[in-house]
């Protein structure tokens, strides 16, 4: 058999492989075709069912995230493929198997946070692909584990926990100070970015990784790094063995070398002790409070982890987002500092209350999270044979058990028809007007920056309230915001986080009567 095959020579060999695979990948097509028949639906746009078609995809993905024009990349997508019958969704299938269902339908964020959570989940190849970094934390995991590690969690970011501001004071103080003279230009993202991975530790482990003072400092580095490449892993998910592991592993490394004395030293406390500490001791931590119920050294890691990658970016991103896009709009920057002052002063500490009870707060950093939600992209597998919801009078879209669904914030909340018509009052959905707030709640599951249903962000008051502060102090001190760079050639950066890809040059420049002006 062998000898006859080889008879035939090299261009018949190739066209009998090349005809085979053919009609391998027909039949397959044909197979799920039928099954989605009989389930009564119909397939999302197909871009690709064989790797011939999908490969180009897959590596412009991945060539685009590098080149941070994934957001292009994904417009595009529904640009292209899109029907006026399925305008917002795609889908793409390597070997005919998998499919990646690509969405920004609110309707389709809708059934896999909520309406369907039980059968959509993080998944076996997310949780295979994030288990090195997460381990089976809250984020990698579904069903029972998933529940038990909230249930873990949760506690910690009730509104009385949260309630004490001190931390975030310290870290906002700190922050400041490091801060160049009025009129100097400084990158506020980095020094956000340090900031929060300051006010984390310090909150998780009751101690601070202090890179405000020590920019230059290994677990940050550790941490960016690991991050960048988890999320070419998560991207180029079919061909993630290509990808060098050597400085990821290296990095989890780093962050587990930084985090180990701290869970042995509360691991040395006995469970009695802890006990007595939740009830009212102030150098009570996360870390306290999850060793309260696990002695397991690598449950706790692994939330710990968790928290500290779901925590950290995500505020720092949005705060500079929102200086961002402030120091473009000197009027919303006096208005909100007229709001602040009238409030709390130009020294006196915010208390919670105070931070809640500022609307106009509230909204700019809505408005922030409306056009850069931080996390971008999501994914969920479906964890059984289900179905997405078609548009109305149209029939529902079949999903296979094993089949993922991508869906972008960002690309969904920047869908002009999901806003009313442009008004006075409201103005074009791509700018930045935080008094759209005042009399516009976003249609149900078109504003999903936290996302939504059983899922949702376990720490969103813990950074409502963090952002809303770090933004008081700054605009007590400030009045005026100047953006020292191209503020046009600003690009969106996706790694994990979205994050301003230029960071955010600008000059502070310091009241000089800390009045109302
Ligand atoms: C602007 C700030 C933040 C944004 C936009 C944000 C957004 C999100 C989103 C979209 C998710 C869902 C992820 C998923 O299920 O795939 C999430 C989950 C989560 N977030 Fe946040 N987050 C922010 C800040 C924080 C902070 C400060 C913490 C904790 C200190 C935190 C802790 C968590 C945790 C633990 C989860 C997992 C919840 C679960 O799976 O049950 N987040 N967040």
């Amino acid at each position: 058999m062998f000898a006859t095959l080889m008879a035939l020579g090299p261009v018949y060999l190739s066209g009998l492989t090349f005809a085979m695979l053919a009609i391998f990948f027909a039949t397959r097509r044909l197979v799920n075709d039928r099954r989605i028949y009989d389930a009564g639906g119909v397939r999302a746009n197909v871009m690709a069912t064989n790797p011939l078609f999908a490969i180009p995809f897959f590596v412009s993905s991945g060539w685009d995230q590098m080149n941070n024009r994934l957001d292009k990349f994904y417009a595009n997508l529904f640009r292209r493929f899109g029907t006026p019958s399925q305008p917002n969704v795609v889908e793409i299938s390597f070997f005919g198997g998998t499919r990646f269902i690509m969405t920004r339908e609110p309707e389709h964020v809708k059934t896999v946070l909520t309406s369907k959570f039980s059968s959509y989940g993080k998944g076996q190849q997310f949780h295979d692909a994030w288990h090195p970094f997460l381990g089976d934390s809250i984020f990698t995991t579904d069903g029972k584990l998933w529940s038990d590690s909230r249930a873990l969690i949760r506690p910690m970011f009730l509104k009385d926990r949260i309630r004490d501001l001190e931390i975030f004071d310290t870290w906002a103080a700190r922050l400041i100070n490091k801060l160049p003279a009025s009129g100097e230009t400084v990158d506020i993202c980095d020094l956000f970015y340090r900031m929060t991975l300051d006010v984390t530790t310090d909150y998780l482990l009751g101690a601070s990784v202090n890179s405000l003072e020590d920019p230059k400092n290994d677990f940050a580095k550790a941490f960016n790094e690991v991050q960048r490449i988890q999320m070419l892993i998560t991207i180029l998910s079919p061909l993630n063995g290509l990808i060098p592991k050597y400085r990821y592993n290296r990095g989890i490394r780093i962050l587990e070398e930084f985090m180990n004395p701290y869970i042995e030293a509360t691991l040395r406390i006995s469970p009695e002790e802890l006990e007595k500490m939740s009830k009212n001791d102030k150098e009570f931590t996360f870390l306290h409070n999850i060793a309260r119920f696990t002695r397991d050294r690598t449950v706790i890691r692994d939330q710990i982890m968790a928290v500290l990658i779901a925590g950290r970016d995500t505020t720092a991103a949005t705060l500079s987002w929102t200086v961002y896009e402030l120091s473009n709009y000197p009027h919303i920057v006096r208005k909100l500092r007229n709001v602040i002052l009238n409030t709390v002063g130009s020294s006196r500490m915010p208390t919670y209350e105070d931070l809640k009870n500022m609307p106009y707060l509230t909204h700019t950093i809505n408005e922030a999270l409306r056009l850069y939600p931080a996390v971008p992209y999501n994914v969920r597998a479906a964890l059984e044979d289900t179905s997405l919801p078609g548009l109305p009078g149209q029939p529902e879209i079949i999903v296979f058990k094993g089949d993922v669904v991508v869906y972008s914030a960002l690309s969904m909340q920047r869908r002009p028809d999901i806003y009313p018509p442009t008004s006075e009052k409201f103005p074009d959905p791509q700018v930045f007007c935080p008094e759209r707030w005042d009399h516009w709640t976003p249609k149900p599951w078109t504003y999903v920056p936290f996302n939504g249903g059983p899922r949702i962000c376990v720490g969103q008051n813990f950074a409502m309230t963090e952002m809303a502060f770090c933004l008081v102090r700054l605009l007590q001190k400030y009045e005026r915001i100047e953006y020292r760079g191209d503020w046009s050639k600003q690009f969106h950066k996706a790694e994990v986080v979205g994050c301003p890809g230029q960071g955010v040059p600008v000059a502070l420049y310091e009241a000089q009567y800390g009045e109302v002006v």
